[in-house]
């Protein structure tokens, strides 16, 4: 029977769904979530058990990622043939209750199609990007996309790039000597054979010599391309408040502009490192941000000549989704 027929996806649907939303990028690939599904709804939790609080201290980039599996999981669903209605943080008393969807048949988009199907080869790509021309209008289109769920997406200007590569550093610098946040790095990453956590072969040793080098993780296994520079364009997804419901938009926004970014060919990383640091958030916000609140940041480019990508590990959809 088609879905067009139906009132209501069959759990084997919402099992497919949740499965392939469980790509949706996340802090350290922590995939701090769980899903239940009651009364014919499908409810977000946020699963503060996997929150990491030397690295995310204010639970932001755990609410992000949130956001980016809620947005993953709508374009999967809509992919097979339902369409979601959301609303989120339906009960103020249960913070860590974020979403509810209600769901009801429609035709696929083509959106839907080519968007589910980026999440299967989307990747965190931390090498250097290419010098090659980078596709302007591709860049433009993915931030337009991605700015339709209610956070602004800026790229970095060039005149900001010497002071955001100052506060990189100087979360590197702080950092290094902060023995809770490096306990948690070398929990989360370098990781082989686990479903959670940056594996090994996935990070690429930092050069400080790049201009804004990314988040250092333990035990880089991955070959860098023969490139003398980075050639990243930096991405800022911000939100005019900070409240929760702001940042779970911002993870919405994430996932929307990875997503389209990956479908036109564009390789792409999350970067957080300096917005773990409150002092440091505070100094993006002001002096790049013009005074509205940094929730993550994205490097954006080409990746043309490098080798892919293998794929990062995750739990399945039975372990985010009890029935
Ligand atoms: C909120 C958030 C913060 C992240 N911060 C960083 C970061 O600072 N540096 C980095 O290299 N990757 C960062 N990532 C990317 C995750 O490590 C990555 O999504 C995860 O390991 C899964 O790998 P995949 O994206 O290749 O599927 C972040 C992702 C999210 C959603």
């Amino acid at each position: 029977m088609s879905a067009m027929n139906c009132a209501y996806p069959s759990v084997d649907t919402i099992r497919a769904a949740i499965g392939l939303a469980q790509r949706a990028p996340s802090v350290h690939n922590s995939q701090p979530w769980r899903w239940h599904l009651i009364n014919e709804r499908l409810h977000l939790y946020a699963d503060t058990s996997r929150h990491l609080p030397a690295t995310d201290p204010h639970q932001r980039a755990l609410i992000v990622s949130c956001g980016a599996v809620l947005h993953h999981a709508r374009v999967a669903l809509g992919a097979l043939g339902w369409h979601s209605e959301v609303e989120t943080l339906p009960n103020p008393a249960v913070p860590e209750y974020l979403a509810v969807l209600d769901l009801a048949p429609r035709r696929p988009t083509a959106t839907d199609i080519q968007l589910a199907a980026a999440m299967t080869h989307r990747r965190s790509d931390r090498r250097r990007f290419d010098w090659g021309k980078m596709p302007e209008l591709s860049l433009k289109t993915a931030v337009e996309y991605g700015t339709r769920f209610g956070a602004g997406v800026q790229t970095v200007a060039s005149a900001d790039r010497p002071e955001l590569s100052e506060l990189i550093r100087r979360a590197a610098r702080h950092h290094a000597h902060d023995v809770p946040y490096r306990t948690e790095l070398a929990a989360w990453s370098g990781c082989r054979g686990t479903r959670e956590g940056v594996p090994a072969r996935n990070t690429a040793a930092v050069r400080a010599e790049d201009e804004l080098p990314g988040r250092a993780f333990a035990d880089p296994a991955l070959a860098d391309p023969k490139l003398t520079r980075d050639a990243a364009t930096w991405l800022v997804i911000a939100t005019d408040s900070d409240e929760r419901a702001a940042q779970l938009r911002a993870g919405e926004s994430l996932s929307a502009l990875l997503l389209a970014a990956t479908d036109l060919g564009l390789a792409t990383c999350v970067q957080t490192e300096p917005l773990g640091l409150p002092e440091l958030r505070e100094e993006i916000r002001f002096s790049i941000c013009a005074g509205k609140h940094p929730q993550v940041m994205v490097r954006a480019g080409l990746a043309t000549r490098a080798a892919p990508l293998a794929e990062t590990p995750r739990r399945r959809a039975e372990d985010v989704l009890p029935f």
